[in-house]
């Protein structure tokens, strides 16, 4: 076999067969090597293996399985090599397969016999499933970041819009008026579960394998509360056939990072309506958008529909993950080290998504005339002159009625309910008297009277958004 594709990182090609000489007589074809190699995704998490691998030297020192000199031995060395890697100075090698290998194999050219002796009680199986779990959590913390900004902006662009009036949508058609501050609570409450889930799945993901070996447990007398402690794990895996072939940490953070690129692609989705000529309730500015090499006159609103594009990514990580799962036995089999790609994937694109909204909310430019305007189309307040008559004590049904009567003249006359005369109006029920201009049919009337929790009165939006920063104190605490 030869090698079909360059790797895409610099990593030196093949040259022995690495690490298991001992019972192999020829060397690994340069093409399987290359297959089975990771280490040109996996070197991204070198800080998490070189910690790990520090970790696990103290503790075995402790436990008296090293010296302690044989212990800083080990970690003066993967110091140095944490300083080469981020000085570019480490060389990469494909036949070394992964970074696990990579690090270890350096440690030993640099420090010598002592160096071997640092996967003692350790397996890669172990090791590789305690790095990404280290990894993810470090990333879910800095997406945890990325949300709040963007929940903060989101509380402040409602905040100058409390008293905003657009249409409301059902069916995509005009419903009732809301005030856009409502709106933007909405988007801000999903994020806010999202946030929950993440949190959530932090606490699965800060367990810690090491210490299982391969499968079994070592013959060592390890401490793995130590090794936990010293790593900011917050309990220990209790099985370890379950702990080194379990992926559900990663599964469950797909999942949630499914779900926010869902909840940024619907935002996306309105955004690109309310930025079209037809809409034009929103401008976003230029920095966030792009024109067209042919037609002039176009500004494409490229983030929110890449964003609503990149969701599809994040949805077949998802897919990947599951499916590599499904069909695996215990314990650990190889391919598990095809988490690695879908993961990172699904992480870079939340991230990227996130960071792009976080930005580009706060500089949205709502078209409050025409928003408004948009309301006043549409029979929005049609609800609100059926709940004036229900107040006058017709039933509900029948004001229904009665109002469907208005509408069809109001289509019929091209007016909205409020430009129909009271004598017009009056045709249909002689309950209806001049107050039903103030008092049902202007947009202010119906936003206001919807003044409950959860309601879009400019009153309830108000205390809904200082609610919402106290909520963002105690999640984010
Ligand atoms: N590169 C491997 C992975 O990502 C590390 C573990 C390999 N273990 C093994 N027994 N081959 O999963």
């Amino acid at each position: 076999m030869t090698t079909s594709s360059n790797p895409p990182n610099s990593v030196t090609p093949d040259q022995t067969s690495g690490m298991w000489g001992g019972r192999f007589s020829e060397a690994t074809d340069a093409f399987v090597a290359e297959f089975t190699a990771s280490v040109q995704f996996d070197q991204r998490f070198y800080k998490q293996d070189i910690a790990g691998s520090i970790a696990h030297a103290t503790m075995l020192a402790k436990v008296g399985v090293l010296t302690e000199a044989e212990r800083d031995d080990i970690i003066e060395g993967l110091s140095t090599i944490r300083s080469e890697i981020e000085t570019g100075n480490f060389e990469w090698r494909i036949d070394l397969e992964d970074v696990h290998m990579n690090i270890e194999s350096r440690l030993t050219q640099r420090i010598g016999i002592t160096g071997k002796k640092l996967h003692t009680g350790r397996s890669r199986n172990d090791q590789v499933a305690t790095d990404i779990r280290l990894y993810l959590r470090d990333e879910i913390d800095d997406i945890l970041k990325l949300l709040e900004r963007l929940q903060k902006g989101l509380l402040g662009l409602a905040a100058k819009n409390v008293n905003t009036i657009m249409p409301g949508f059902t069916h995509l058609q005009t419903a009732q008026p809301v005030t856009f501050g409502h709106h933007l609570l909405a988007w801000f409450e999903m994020l806010v579960r999202d946030t929950e889930r993440l949190q959530d799945c932090r606490k699965r993901v800060n367990r810690m394998p090491l210490g299982s070996a391969a499968l079994a447990g070592t013959t060592y007398p390890i401490d793995r509360a130590y090794t936990a402690e010293l790593l900011g794990f917050e309990a220990v895996s209790e099985n370890s056939l379950d702990a080194v072939s379990d992926r559900d940490f990663a599964i469950e953070f797909n999942a949630a990072a499914a779900l926010i690129m869902m909840h940024l692609s619907r935002m996306s989705e309105e955004l690109i309506l309310w930025t079209s000529a037809q809409f034009k309730f929103v401008n976003i500015p230029d920095r966030f958008c792009t024109g067209s090499s042919i037609m002039p006159q176009k500004k494409n609103p490229d983030v929110p529909e890449l964003i609503r594009g990149k969701s599809g990514r994040v949805f077949g990580d998802l897919i990947s993950l599951l499916t590599l799962m499904k069909g695996q036995p215990l314990a650990y089999n190889k391919d598990n080290q095809e988490d690695k790609e879908p993961l990172f994937d699904a992480i870079d694109t939340v991230r990227g998504s996130l960071m792009a909204f976080a930005d580009m909310i706060p500089a949205l430019v709502p078209n409050i005339e025409i928003m408004r305007e948009a309301a006043l189309r549409g029979f929005s307040t049609a609800t609100d002159l059926a709940d004036y008559l229900v107040k006058k004590g017709v039933a509900f049904r029948d004001a229904h009625e009665i109002v469907g009567k208005a509408v069809a003249l109001g289509v019929a006359e091209e007016k909205d309910l409020s430009e129909l005369t009271l004598e017009q109006l009056q045709q249909f029920s002689d309950l209806i008297t001049a107050d039903v201009f103030d008092k049902a049919l202007t947009l202010e009337a119906s936003v206001n009277a919807r003044d409950h929790i959860g309601g879009t009165s400019p009153k309830q939006v108000e205390a809904a958004i200082a609610r919402a920063h106290t909520r963002l104190e105690q999640l984010y605490a």
